[in-house]
């Protein structure tokens, strides 16, 4: 019996060092979920860690090593998705110069997130680079003929422009490249400990790597109901991001006694962090456990991605070659 072919998943992550809870919650989880089923590539976009700014050196290689602990520690099996750095595979930057020569200019100007960065960002002149970054993100999607690219909505416009630029290559040389699709991550809301969303630059993260004893007064000190100020105030559960937490990690019947004692000032604030705690940590140090064996053993992570690179190499070259062909360069 010959098996239907698995779908071929791709996503990548820009080597930003420790991931926090809202990249596993957004993101990793996910990523781990398919890879039960279907195969599997992910990458440190690392070409697109430069597209901004430039870290002084050293700082991309450690953050990468940082990052993928995390990816191992929630649950990424090399055994079973290809783990790769975007560097190590030279035939992405390949294929983004040949796409470079079909896609017109004005498609990446109209891109929303070129336009948010260079806003956001003050940039006066904006790198060439910046202006290519979806492109490049085209080719590490197309090179591996992916069919489902796991993203947040913000991403969306990239895959899009993605379709596109398979769609004019296929018009104008031959079918090479099947057109992928977004799959859309379900990304529930997670709080940082100030009640804003969780992010890296409001200083406002649980990190995976973070043990207990700082996760800890982290919860006993985030933001509540505000109108909750005493012990003896009802609160509301639903404007309190402690609560997004309890609706991610409390099972049903430890939420309704805390949503009751919140509204009934039943309980205060801290027993309603105690109980969140019981169901946040262990899961938590499961993986604090498994990525600080691999943080340790750098030289482990490193093999794990100079072999994933090896055989994502592969089929990248032998799409590369029939692109190449298809245009008659080379
Ligand atoms: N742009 C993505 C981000 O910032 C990272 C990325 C680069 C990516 N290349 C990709 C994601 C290819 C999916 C597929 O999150
Ligand atoms: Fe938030 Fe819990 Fe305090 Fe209610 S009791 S305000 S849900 S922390």
């Amino acid at each position: 019996m010959s098996h239907p072919p698995r779908l071929r998943v791709l996503s990548g992550m820009r080597p930003t060092g420790r991931l926090h809870l809202g990249n596993l919650l957004g993101a990793l989880d996910n990523w781990v979920r398919l890879q039960e089923e279907h195969d599997c590539f992910f990458f440190v976009a690392d070409w697109h860690a430069l597209t901004t700014e430039y870290p002084p050196r050293g700082e991309l290689q450690a953050n990468t090593r940082e990052m993928v602990a995390d990816w191992l520690g929630a649950g990424l099996d090399p055994e079973r998705s290809t783990l790769f750095v975007q560097s190590l595979v030279p035939e992405h930057a390949e294929l983004h110069l040949l796409f470079s020569m079909v896609t017109p200019v004005a498609w990446l100007e109209r891109v929303p997130t070129y336009k948010e960065m260079v806003e956001q960002l003050k940039l006066e002149s904006p790198s060439y680079g910046l202006l290519g970054y979806p492109l490049l993100q085209a080719a590490d999607i197309l090179i591996y003929k992916a069919q489902a690219v796991p993203v947040g909505v913000d991403q969306v416009p990239h895959i899009e422009l993605t379709r596109e630029i398979a769609r004019r290559f296929n018009h104008l040389f031959g079918p090479v490249f099947p057109e992928p699709e977004p799959r859309l991550t379900e990304i529930p809301k997670v709080p940082g400990t100030d009640g804003r969303k969780m992010s890296k630059s409001y200083d406002n993260c649980i990190y995976l790597a973070d043990p207990p004893e700082v996760i800890t007064p982290r919860i006993k000190t985030m933001m509540t109901d505000p109108a909750r100020k005493r012990r003896q105030d009802p609160g509301n559960p639903e404007v309190c991001p402690v609560f997004d937490l309890h609706k991610i990690f409390t099972p049903e019947d430890d939420r309704a006694y805390c949503a009751t004692g919140c509204r009934t000032a039943g309980i205060g604030c801290l027993d309603c962090k105690g109980v969140l705690l019981e169901h946040l940590l262990p899961p938590l140090e499961k993986i604090r456990e498994r990525r600080s064996t691999f943080a340790q053993r750098p030289g482990e992570i490193d093999e794990i991605l100079r072999e994933g690179s090896r055989k994502a190499r592969q089929v990248a070259r032998a799409t590369l070659d029939e692109a190449k062909a298809a245009v008659g360069i080379g």
